[in-house]
């Protein structure tokens, strides 16, 4: 048995070593083992097709293989690409060899910057589709295209995802569709106004694609690095503080803050993972979970400065919130649900409702909250 299945290696040692070999020979010479009549007979005229086949065969196998393999990435379509976290996502999934799609306004073609990035999704291989969230028919033709959709849209269209429902459920191909979520839990949270009809909508629309029977992941990331790092979530500054910072609550509570290419790769490894499948997926990266006292000493261990602390207290907060006008409010009550009442981490992730992206994909290196902040030194 061990003599057969060594057969083909010998054989090609043999072409290899005896490229003048003769027409015919006795198959005992190389495998002493074999001394049965049939393969005393068996020679080169049976012997060479039997290994070209085999190395044929070999050979289809492999490429068998990475075509199922390269067909096993879904193909995605991004709607909200030319968006703030929208462009980290098409990128992801441009590297990571799915065959992404980004659906575009065609007003948007003509936009000084927005035009540019348009160019180099086209660079990285990225097929634009035209359409917007409010055509129908343009959506589902994007959508009949693609296995996996992904929504990125802004704050502004949240609701105007019924319409985006409404087309995969029509179209009725869709492994998987990630709505426009990126931020903390909607469904746990201890929110106050402008934010609580903010989260409200996009509970009507997790609400929405659970009737609708569509798979679905949502991605809860918590706060984008981008957006709060540089400036220590102060307001109205555009360079981290040195002298002073303001601190919501008592600085005890844990947030979570995320660089935007390592959301959209974790959220681009979700989509083909049955783990995520119908469940939340939730980044509590555990270097990048921290208090607000614990931001400011490691940024003031950078800076090598000591910055002179303002506590704002609940109940003040809370005033102050009330007080201000869009978007310092907007700013302030999403503050209040992360600094002071935790909404980040203060529940249990449980099996039956989510999963932890650095537990799920361990190998994924991401960039921590100290790394992040030696840029701005
Ligand atoms: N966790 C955090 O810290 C954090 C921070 C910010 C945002 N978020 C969340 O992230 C998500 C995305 O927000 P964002 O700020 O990245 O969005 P954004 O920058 O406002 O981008 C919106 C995208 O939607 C597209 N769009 C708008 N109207 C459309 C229409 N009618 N049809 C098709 N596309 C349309 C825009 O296209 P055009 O280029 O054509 O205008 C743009 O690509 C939101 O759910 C938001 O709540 C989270």
């Amino acid at each position: 048995m061990l003599g057969f299945l060594v057969l083909p290696f010998k054989m090609i040692g043999v072409l290899v070593h005896f490229p003048q070999f003769e027409p015919t020979f006795n198959i005992t010479q190389f495998f002493p083992e074999l001394h049965s009549p049939f393969a005393q007979n068996i020679n080169t005229k049976l012997l060479s097709p039997i290994i070209a086949l085999f190395v044929v065969g070999i050979t289809a196998a492999y490429f068998c293989y990475r075509k199922k393999n390269a067909k096993a990435k879904s193909k995605i379509l991004v709607l909200g690409g030319t968006g703030y976290i929208g462009k980290f996502i098409v990128k992801a999934s441009a590297e990571a060899g799915h065959p992404t799609f980004a659906l575009v306004r065609e007003t948007t073609l003509s936009h000084p910057e927005k035009s540019k990035l348009i160019e180099t999704f086209k660079t990285s291989g990225v097929t634009l589709l035209y359409g917007d969230l409010t055509d129908h028919e343009s959506l589902v033709k994007a959508i009949k295209q693609v296995d996996v959709v992904i929504s990125t849209v802004g704050g502004q269209q949240i609701e105007d995802q019924v319409k985006l429902i409404a087309a995969i459920k029509e179209a009725g191909n869709i492994k998987r569709f990630l709505p426009s979520e990126f931020g903390m839990d909607v469904d746990r949270n201890h929110s106050v106004e402008p934010v609580t009809s903010y989260y409200e909508k996009k509970v009507r629309i997790r609400r929405a694609i659970e009737a609708s029977g569509i798979p679905y992941t949502y991605v809860c990331p918590n706060a984008f690095a981008g957006y709060f790092l540089p400036t220590l979530g102060q307001l109205n500054i555009k360079d981290p503080p040195r002298d002073k910072v303001v601190i919501l609550g008592d600085g005890n509570v844990k947030g979570i803050y995320v660089k935007e290419e390592d959301i959209a790769t974790y959220t681009i490894k979700a989509v083909d993972d049955p783990r995520t499948l119908n469940k939340t997926l939730y980044m509590r990266l555990p270097a990048n979970v921290l208090t607000f006292n614990e931001l400011v000493l490691l940024w003031e261990s950078k800076i090598k400065s000591t910055l002179e602390r303002v506590y704002i207290p609940e109940d003040q907060l809370l005033r102050y919130i009330q007080e201000s006008s869009f978007p310092a409010n907007l700013g302030l009550a999403l503050g209040y649900s992360m600094h002071v009442k935790g909404d980040c981490t203060n529940y249990e992730i449980e099996p039956s409702f989510g999963v932890e992206a650095s537990n799920l994909y361990p190998e994924v290196k991401y960039t921590t909250v100290d790394e992040y902040l030696n840029a701005f030194v």
